[in-house]
């Protein structure tokens, strides 16, 4: 969480850092700053709230130079306020420094910084780094980047830093551990653009390069070099490796759309057809993810797959667990990544690991899943951003192609990972001989089919937008499926519950005696996800014990059901499909309900309170 956008070169820094901060706000919104360089003092300038207080706050009071950086915070040490807001000073207001991550050990440092005289604005751990820099290049009578790479050496934590001096007005030093750093690179190494993804970089630049672990780059104008933090190898000169990437910046703009969520949910049958695009080809059985071969053999003969994930990709992996046990007879167990990593796990060599996750920077999957490798275990990566963290760390993985996705909620992405897991799962099965020739034929047609349904299930939006309209005031939903779309119904209401602040629940419907039941009452909207598949008649009795309490149903129904309506308040139809793959077009009207709720409740869908998008703390 946290984006950083920096910028040195030849045009105005101010402008194009702005920019750079707004789309990167999605990582955080409790307050924002930027710092730049004039008449040789720095300049540093933040407000509590969004890049647009900001604006504001700076109206035209700065006149900027060619350097500066920008933050948008995402709070953890210390109250969102001005104070805590990054850039931060030294002492002599000489360095400036951004940072996303936790110093973890910070405190220990600020109580040897305060015997030594500092004195400290905020509660920040960045505020101590800062200082502490300082107070390394005083006593060491170093550069920057030596006083920068020393202090870095002692820190535990994570970190994506950017410092600016006063001293050097034509220099950036950044440097990264566990989060997330791009430089862009211009004509000549004539400019650079920095930031936490390659989002506020992609209108100037396609060449890139993905900051790795414990290095640091110097930049200055004509010049790039990346060295690393270690003093064991502190002579090695690293060549920078410059990746061309292909996003556009169209993809990342809200395309006439009121917001981003919006367009990512409008956006599915095509990010789905992304995700098949090159893999499937129904009519010649071509099924392939080139991302997975070298490895294949290990998720082929694994004793066991263990699935890892948060949030939304959990959800993703629940859904794959159903699949992969119903298509490929393997045993499957889905975790969040951060129960496994702080338990005693049982892995083994001969265990397969399926890490999901959207941003590819999640602190707790990317540290599960080191752990998962440390005990030999073979790890495929099933990301969305390109050149991730995690899609680096992993031994071999498949992208969902879904495009940028903005909104903090995720809709597209999970989607496209079911899609890419279903591929996985299929290739599987077919290589073990676990479904025959003509069911994996009719999957693939029908899978071909999918972006095609789900366009068709879109069309229900201005029917869910009016029962939207009815339930907007609820405080509490329930959301209820079976079998593969027992994590869709968990999906629904954590999509519902994030951007509309209404509480809800997710459960398998036949848990519902267990418990929720005493829940039911007139004022209780329950979501039921009643699809004709191989639980129809149990879902239609769950249905018919939450109608004797008198509580309010939404039913999802295959199209030309008319035996729900007869029962359920709503209904809303989705096409047909084979079992395995209505969790694809089941989740497009609980999306669509939560975004209309949230609409109507006045709520931000894209920037929802205290959430962020890529969680790159534990
Ligand atoms: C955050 C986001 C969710 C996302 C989860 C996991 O909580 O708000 O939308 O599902 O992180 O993120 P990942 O990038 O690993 O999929």
């Amino acid at each position: 969480m946290c984006g950083i956008v920096a910028y040195l070169g030849e045009q105005d820094a101010l402008p194009i850092i702005l920019k750079g901060l707004r789309r990167l706000e999605y990582r955080g919104y409790d307050s924002a700053g930027v710092a730049l360089i004039r008449d040789n003092n720095l300049l540093v300038y933040k407000k509590k709230g969004k890049v647009a207080d900001l604006e504001t706050h700076l109206e035209d009071k700065v006149k900027t130079g060619s350097i500066g950086m920008g933050h948008t915070r995402w709070a953890t040490h210390g109250e969102p306020n001005d104070t805590n807001a990054h850039p931060h000073y030294s002492s002599d207001n000489r360095l400036a420094l951004i940072h996303n991550g936790i110093i973890e050990n910070y405190a220990t440092i600020k109580q040897e910084l305060l015997r030594k005289g500092h004195q400290f604005l905020g509660q920040t751990d960045s505020e101590v780094l800062v200082h502490f820099i300082e107070q390394i290049q005083k006593e060491n009578q170093c550069t920057l980047f030596e006083a920068v790479r020393i202090a870095l050496n002692e820190v535990v934590g994570a970190y994506a830093i950017v410092v600016m001096s006063a001293d050097d007005p034509n220099q950036l030093l950044a440097a990264r551990k566990s989060s997330p750093l791009v430089i862009g690179i211009g004509k000549e190494n004539k400019e650079f653009w920095l930031a936490s993804d390659a989002t506020p970089i992609i209108e100037y630049t396609n060449e890139v390069v993905y900051l790795d672990d414990l290095q640091i780059a110097v930049m200055q104008k004509g010049n790039l070099e990346i060295k690393d933090i270690r003093a064991s190898l502190s002579n090695v000169v690293n060549i920078p490796y410059i990746q061309h990437l292909d996003l556009t910046l169209e993809a990342i703009e809200k395309g006439g759309f009121d917001s981003f969520m919006l367009k990512e949910i409008f956006e599915q049958p095509e990010s789905v057809r992304n995700c098949l695009r090159g893999r499937l080809i129904a009519d010649k059985l071509h099924l392939q993810l080139g991302g997975i071969t070298t490895h294949i053999d290990k998720l082929l003969n694994a004793k066991r797959i263990v699935i890892l994930g948060c949030g939304t990709s959990w959800h993703a992996g629940l859904v794959a667990e159903y699949i992969f046990e119903e298509l490929a007879r393997i045993p499957v167990e889905v975790e969040y990544a951060s129960e496994f990593r702080y338990r005693n796990p049982i892995i083994e060599a001969e265990d397969a690991v399926i890490a999901i996750s959207q941003s590819g920077e999640t602190a707790d999957t990317l540290a599960a899943i080191e752990l998962a490798k440390s005990k030999g275990a073979t790890i495929f990566g099933v990301c969305n951003v390109v050149g991730s963290s995690i899609s680096r760390a992993t031994h071999e993985g498949a992208y969902t192609h879904a495009g940028p996705e903005i909104g903090v909620a995720s809709t597209k992405a999970f989607t496209a990972q079911v899609t890419v897991l279903l591929m996985m799962a299929l290739i599987i099965a077919k290589k073990r001989g676990t479904i025959p020739d003509a069911q994996f034929s009719e999957l693939l047609h029908e899978l071909e089919n999918i972006p095609e349904k789900i366009a068709k299930a879109l069309q229900f939006n201005a029917q869910i937008e009016d029962i939207a309209q009815i339930y907007k005031n609820a405080s509490n939903m329930i959301y209820l499926g079976r079998g593969f779309n027992f994590p869709v119904a968990l999906e629904g209401a954590l999509k519902l519950k994030e951007i509309s602040y209404i509480h809800a629940e997710g459960y398998p419907a036949a848990e519902m005696k267990h418990g929720p039941i005493a829940l039911i009452d007139a004022d209780m909207p329950v979501v039921f996800i009643a699809i004709k598949d191989s639980s129809y008649e149990k879902v239609v009795s769950n249905i018919q014990e939450v109608k004797a309490r008198k509580g309010r149903v939404i039913a999802i129904v295959t199209e030309g059901d008319t035996f729900i309506a007869t029962m359920a308040d709503h209904v809303i139809e989705i096409p047909s499909t084979y079992d395995v793959l209505t969790p694809l077009l089941t989740v497009i009207p609980l999306q669509l309900l939560a975004y209309h709720i949230a609409v109507m409740r006045g709520c931000n869908v894209d920037q929802p309170r205290n959430l962020a998008k890529s969680v790159t703390v534990e």
